[in-house]
């Protein structure tokens, strides 16, 4: 969820879009071009789940590089899935950055996505990718436990996820079920160790944890020592950090699970060109952008400190290096369209 704004409030950031995506949709492209249509000047419409000033800063940049303008839809990746089913061939959208891989999973899985460039593809490890090329993964997201050394003497931190549901835990965690970023590390509890276990892993967990409704305000909790521990993306800590002017001004740490356990795992950020897209060629241009050196240079700049999973340039190097994370062995495929953890955070009383 983007820093600083309520779920609230970036919902209605993405009704208030549909006017403004409505009133673009006549612009076009101005350059001549093979049978994709024009490859550059004209303009894109962008459906993002992504943060809106990660957005923003990929945007500005590609504009700079190709001419070709990009009118954004910013949303939470499952309104916008779901939009772009309901909206079928009739859509704006051009293309679409997820947060989150599942929208992206969906959304392949409904026939919305074309193919991606096998050249654009082929810039990240294929690990990351759609295995059928729909869609390519952009920006990587490491699953991570913030603590207040304060409430939780770094000698007690948990071995593996799975530990926040001990009693021991009570009280002392916080929870943000409705996050976006949350539902796949239910997906990877599942899949490691079944519905069983992660029934009873959600119920104590939940009995253990203060509600949140996202990740800024769980960061916010842990800062103040309000509670302990609450398991974010690790950007949340960077970018505090950074609001807070370093890392030396936090009162909590990152505790990274590491050893495969599914409370490290890393999930993805990706994106794709719409079957539907009236300007194919600048569509595929875009997401081939997002891959490439000045993409991932303009990922790393924007101070969002997600990792770049292309093979061009370095993640912040603030960040834990990213072949040290030892995530779960669990590919983007594995974790599907995220609708069985739904249903077990539903069942929970999470949802
Ligand atoms: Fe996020």
């Amino acid at each position: 969820m983007e820093p600083g704004m309520s779920q609230a409030s970036r919902q209605r950031v993405g009704i208030l879009g549909v006017a403004v995506v409505g009133a673009l949709v006549a612009a076009c492209g101005t350059s001549s071009g093979p049978a994709g249509g024009p490859t550059s000047g004209g303009t894109i419409t962008l459906y993002s789940g992504q943060h809106e000033g990660l957005t923003k800063a990929l945007v500005a940049a590609f504009t700079k590089q190709t001419g070709t303008k990009v009118q954004v839809r910013n949303g939470e990746d499952p309104q916008l899935a779901n939009q772009l089913v309901t909206e079928g061939k009739a859509s704006p959208a051009d293309v679409v950055l997820t947060e989150n891989s599942p929208a992206l999973t969906l959304l392949a899985d409904k026939g919305r996505l074309a193919a991606v460039d096998p050249a654009t593809l082929a810039n990240v490890p294929s690990r990351y990718n759609s295995p059928a090329g729909k869609w390519v993964g952009v920006a990587g997201r490491e699953t991570a436990l913030i603590y207040n050394p304060k409430v939780i003497p770094t000698n007690q931190l948990p071995a593996s996820v799975l530990d926040l549901a001990q009693p021991a835990w009570k009280g002392k965690l916080a929870i943000a079920p409705e996050e976006i970023d949350f539902s796949p590390v239910v997906t990877a509890v599942n899949k490691l160790k079944g519905p069983d276990v992660t029934k009873q892993w959600l119920a104590g967990f939940a009995g253990n944890a203060k509600r949140y409704d996202d990740n800024e305000g769980m960061v916010a909790a842990v800062e103040s020592g309000q509670v302990g521990a609450a398991i974010i993306n690790h950007y949340y800590w960077f970018q505090a950090a950074a609001e807070k002017g370093g890392a030396a001004k936090m009162h909590s740490q990152l505790h990274y699970f590491g050893h495969g356990d599914p409370g490290a795992l890393v999930d993805v950020s990706g994106a794709a060109v719409l079957a539907s897209s009236k300007h194919p060629a600048l569509a595929q241009k875009f997401v081939s952008f997002l891959v490439s050196k000045e993409g991932e240079q303009a990922l790393v700049d924007s101070g969002d400190f997600e990792y770049p999973l292309g093979r061009n340039v370095p993640a912040s190097p603030q960040l834990k290096p990213f072949n040290q994370l030892d995530p779960p062995n669990l590919t983007p495929t594995d974790l599907g369209d995220g609708q069985a953890a739904q249903q077990l955070l539903q069942q929970a009383g999470l949802l």
